[in-house]
């Protein structure tokens, strides 16, 4: 039978790996501009950290993380989301001595088992940051700045960002019993899942995508009207800094994401260019979520935003085309002695670090027609041809082509690197 990859999983080849290079020199560089700094953490956890950080109650725990046990009978998980292991990390290696707010951010794949569709993965990527330690809402700002401007200077367009505050432990209860007394009075018109969430988690009924419930939640009390004096005043002064720094957003009531561990501030970032997959990035406030994890009280606020939805926009804004990595020369040989010199003078070229390939063959001499690799030169996109053939070899020269022009000169063997270097305009990858 023929191997193929588990469902859910996919593999980045040449072309597409090209756009990703793209996508996450953009995030580092944004990254950079905003100042914070790269963590990497492991692929697996204890399943309690996401148990207790993510929450016992959600899709991700009650249904799609990996989880199993490892050989020495421990129950570990492979890694749903960014958030918890930051967290934990942070609290591990004790960096609020360091200084707060701590800025990090990351690219790293997620693992869910979730029913895989356009822009749904069971290992997907996601770009995210996290900043621990201040309550001031420039930190939310970032947050939603820092995709956007991502996405910005990827010339996605076509988004929006919608922003809601789910309050914090002091007034979410109060907002969410006459949520849940609303709620009762029309359990009958909620769909089954709705129906057996009501008691444990009513905010999750306001995302419900399904028509029914989405009538039945029409005119349902709003967070943001319950909100106590801190997290309304915090929410007003996100609103004011969007405005100072000109980012357009939409207050969606019916935003609470599907994570336990949100105060204060939700949001995400949607696109219509993905269908049923619209958020490209989502996050807010997690005030709690230290603690939680056994670490001092630390307000906090982050975002994760999905790789494999970049990607997607960027194909369907035609926008994946341009990312070319031709090589630069390319080199034919007439016999085998010329074929030794010219691996010799490849190696010298890569070295340099000039883009070098051949015409490989399966002759063990390495023996080849000069039409099959002129053909080849031409197919590799090769900015030159370098030709070393018997006549060359003996008189210590090789002849440079320029694909394009079709001009050619003659240079000593031993000149040929500079040469090169100064044809390509500047020097090769690793001088440019
Ligand atoms: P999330 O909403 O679960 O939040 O995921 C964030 C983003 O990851 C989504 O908006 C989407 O772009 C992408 N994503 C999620 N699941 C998949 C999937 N199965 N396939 C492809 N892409 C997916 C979190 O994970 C939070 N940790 C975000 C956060 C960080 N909040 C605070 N800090």
């Amino acid at each position: 039978m023929e191997a193929k990859s588990p469902r859910g999983t996919s593999d980045i080849l040449p072309g597409p790996a090209r756009v990703w290079q793209r996508i996450e020199k953009t995030v580092a560089q944004v990254m950079a501009s905003f100042d914070y700094h790269e963590v990497r953490t492991p692929v697996f956890e204890h399943t309690e950290l996401f148990t207790r950080g993510v929450g016992s109650t959600t899709d991700i725990v009650e249904k799609q993380m990996y989880t199993f046990d490892d050989r020495g009978g421990r129950s570990v998980t492979l890694r749903p989301e960014g958030t918890a292991p930051v967290v934990r990390a942070y609290i591990q290696h004790r960096l609020h001595g360091q200084g707060l707010p701590q800025k990090f951010w990351y690219i790293q794949p997620m693992f869910r088992y979730e029913r895989p569709q356009a822009g749904r993965g069971r290992q997907f990527h996601q770009f995210g940051a996290e900043s621990l330690g201040s309550l001031d809402p420039v930190c939310d700002v970032e947050m939603i700045s820092i995709p956007v401007e991502v996405y910005r200077r990827l010339g996605i367009t076509g988004f929006r960002v919608l922003l809601n505050s789910i309050g914090c432990p002091k007034c979410r209860p109060g907002y969410r019993s006459q949520l849940r007394d609303f709620l009762q009075s029309r359990i009958d018109s909620l769909c089954p899942t709705c129906q057996s969430r009501l008691e444990r988690n009513p905010l999750r009924v306001l995302d419900c995508k399904s028509e029914s419930c989405r009538r039945a939640t029409d005119g349902a009390p709003a967070s943001v009207d319950h909100l106590c004096d801190e997290c309304d005043a915090h929410f007003a002064q996100v609103r004011r800094l969007l405005d100072t720094v000109h980012l357009p957003y939409t207050v969606d009531n019916r935003l609470v994401r599907g994570l336990d561990y949100y105060t204060k501030t939700v949001f995400e970032v949607v696109t219509s260019a993905l269908g049923a997959q619209d958020a490209l990035a989502a996050g807010g406030r997690y005030d709690g979520l230290a603690e939680e994890l056994g670490g001092p009280p630390t307000p906090a606020v982050g975002f994760g935003a999905g790789m494999e939805r970049a990607y997607l926009v960027l194909e369907k804004l035609g926008l994946t085309e341009s990312d070319r990595d031709d090589v630069d020369v390319f080199l034919i040989s007439l016999g085998a002695d010329a074929r030794l010199k010219a691996v010799e003078v490849a190696w010298s070229l890569r070295s340099a670090g000039v883009k070098t390939t051949f015409d490989y063959t399966d002759d063990p001499r390495g023996e080849r027609s000069l039409r099959g690799q002129m053909k080849a030169a031409g197919k590799s996109g090769a900015k030159l041809a370098l030709i070393i053939g018997e006549d060359e070899l003996a008189r210590g020269r090789v002849i440079i082509k320029a694909m394009a022009s079709g001009e050619q000169r003659d240079v000593d063997l031993e000149a040929v690197v500079p040469q090169v270097l100064h044809e390509l305009g500047g020097g090769g990858d690793g001088a440019r």
